[in-house]
């Protein structure tokens, strides 16, 4: 193989792995930019959920009860998870891609039931009593999001004067839900996830496509760089050894004894030349002493 070849070749594949380094360094330092700001974004809507349902809960329900009275349930105005979902359902009017989910094994209303990953993330709160909160990566229906949930656990009986056995849940509630769905939940279990997922896909889709695009960049850099070389090596290295070869050929017979070796340039290539020239005149002059 030709020295040029080889040079060649050993440049190409260090410029392609310095081109494929420098798209996989790009797409992992978007990722994680992209997940630091979804971790950003999701902790400020989680903490105005939490917020929101605590403020409910510890300020408006005392009052409520107390203007309106034990006797009627009204979920609206009464259940801090009917309050959550709907001021959640009127945020999601204008930021669509964003999910809030009360996700429940076995929930009341339809939309709240946690389908398999999320059941497995209940499972994982279950087993461990001691977890309160726990974020990371997920793909919904295909698409990629990072979430952060809050286990729902039973913890004491008043839940179940709702969530237990249907004959003892509140007339309306029962009007409202029905009696199947929702009911015979267990005290201690957990039985329910709040989880905000804030969508990244577009943000990874973007750090892929800046990634393919340096990549394409690098290897377009290389292929120019490649054709630079050639053209360097075929002028200033292959052309005039060529050149050396045949003139040391024509001495070594004989030929062109008189006629000189041009070389132009100061360079290793150009040494050589000389010193083929010097022996040429050595050879030259030998030769015409013995005539
Ligand atoms: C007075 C009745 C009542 C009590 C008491 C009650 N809930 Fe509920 N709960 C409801 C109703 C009604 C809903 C459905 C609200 C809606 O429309 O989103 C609900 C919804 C939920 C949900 C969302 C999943 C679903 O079923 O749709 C969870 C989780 C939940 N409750 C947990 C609890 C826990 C834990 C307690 C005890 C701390 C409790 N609830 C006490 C009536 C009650």
């Amino acid at each position: 193989m030709s020295i040029r070849v080889r040079f060649m070749a050993l440049i190409a594949i260090l410029s392609l792995i310095a081109s494929i380094a420098l798209a996989y360094g790009s797409y992992k330092f978007n990722e994680k930019n992209a997940l630091k700001e979804a971790k950003l974004k999701g902790e400020i809507v989680y903490n105005y959920m939490s917020s929101s349902r605590d403020y409910f809960s510890l300020h408006q329900l005392p009052v409520i009860y107390a203007a309106v009275g034990r006797e009627e349930f009204i979920p609206e105005i009464m259940s801090s998870f009917a309050v959550v979902r709907g001021v959640f359902e009127k945020f999601q009017e204008n930021t669509t891609d964003y999910i809030f989910k009360q996700a429940t094994k076995n929930p009341l209303v339809a939309s709240n039931k946690a389908d398999t990953e999320e059941l497995k993330l209940i499972a994982e709160f279950n087993n461990d009593q001691t977890m309160e909160q726990k974020e990371g990566r997920m793909v919904k229906d295909g698409k990629e999001y990072y979430y952060f949930a809050q286990p729902i656990r039973v913890t004491d009986e008043t839940c179940l004067e709702c969530h237990g056995d249907p004959a003892d849940a509140p007339e309306e509630q029962l009007d409202i839900y029905g009696d199947e769905n929702g009911y015979n939940w267990e005290n201690g279990d957990t039985v329910s996830a709040l989880i905000v997922y804030v969508p990244i896909q577009k943000a990874l889709d973007e750090a892929k496509q800046m990634s393919k695009f340096l990549f394409l960049i690098g290897t377009g850099g290389i292929v120019v760089l490649m054709l630079l070389i050639w053209m360097f090596f075929s002028l200033y290295v292959v052309k005039p050894i060529i050149m050396l070869e045949q003139r040391a050929t024509e001495i070594s017979l004989g030929k062109n004894l008189d006629k000189k070796i041009d070389t132009p340039t100061q360079d290793e290539i150009g040494s050589l030349g000389r010193a083929i020239d010097r022996l040429r005149i050595s050879i030259e002059k030998m030769l015409q002493r013995y005539k």
